[in-house]
């Protein structure tokens, strides 16, 4: 029985890639670095001091910059980020997500987060939707990011449901992988043949088209 849903944030709940994409982008830049955003899907899920080391070595730079320069690198990303974020309001949440909360709500199905982001808490106030959530899980808590399962673990075990009963929401192949390696049903939003790559078990085009019912559905057939 489907009895939780851990959601990934980023590109799942609001699409903040864009603004990952320019924060970044200026960074490498100012250090000479060319940024285009088709690297920036590389960087879906990656946490930050991760998606700086990617970028490091994308230039060619990555054995130049101690610890300390590094975590500048991504503060000064990130100081710019959490800018961009504060034009952030409700009307940014991508479409269907607040009715598939309510449906949630409305079924008594538990609903957790498992993002990679530090800023999945303030994200989550700009979108008004802290309340929907039982537990939000700070990624400094577990040893390894996506792909390893880790955090959707996390968050099973805080909502106090087996993973067999969870089902986990993504849109980057890293967090399908995640999702899969914690034992549990993974629904990919995002390009068929990529989903199905990564290993999602049903594949949405697009938010609007999450529904209790069918993924109900689909999750007994994999049963
Ligand atoms: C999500 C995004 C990544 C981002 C990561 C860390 O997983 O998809 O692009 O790097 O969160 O975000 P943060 O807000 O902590 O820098
Ligand atoms: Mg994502």
């Amino acid at each position: 029985m489907v009895k939780a849903v851990i959601f990934d944030l980023d590109g799942v709940i609001v699409d903040t890639a864009e603004w990952h994409y320019f924060a970044w982008k200026d960074l490498a830049n100012s250090i000479g670095i060319d940024f285009s955003r088709e690297f920036n899907e590389e960087l879906k899920g990656i946490s930050r001091m991760g998606s700086l080391e990617k970028i490091l070595e994308h230039g060619g730079v990555a054995g130049k910059y101690s610890d300390e320069e590094k975590i500048e690198l991504a503060t000064v990303k990130n100081t710019n980020y959490v800018q961009l974020l504060t034009q952030m309001k409700p009307d940014d949440i991508l479409p269907g997500i607040r009715e598939f909360l309510e449906q949630l709500k409305d079924n008594n199905i538990k609903i957790g987060l498992a993002s990679a982001s530090k800023n999945a808490p303030a994200i989550l106030d700009y979108l008004k939707l802290t309340d929907y959530f039982e537990t939000v899980i700070n990624p400094d808590e577990v040893a390894k990011g996506k792909p390893a399962p880790d955090i959707f673990l996390r968050a099973a075990e805080n909502l106090s449901v087996p993973p067999s009963e969870c089902i986990g929401i993504e849109d980057a192949t890293a967090g399908i992988q995640a999702i899969k390696e914690a034992g549990m049903f993974a629904v990919g939003v995002g390009t068929k043949e990529v989903m199905v790559e990564a290993g999602a078990d049903l594949v949405l085009e697009s938010t609007t088209e999450l529904d209790l019912k069918s993924i109900k559905r689909e999750f007994l057939q994999k049963e």
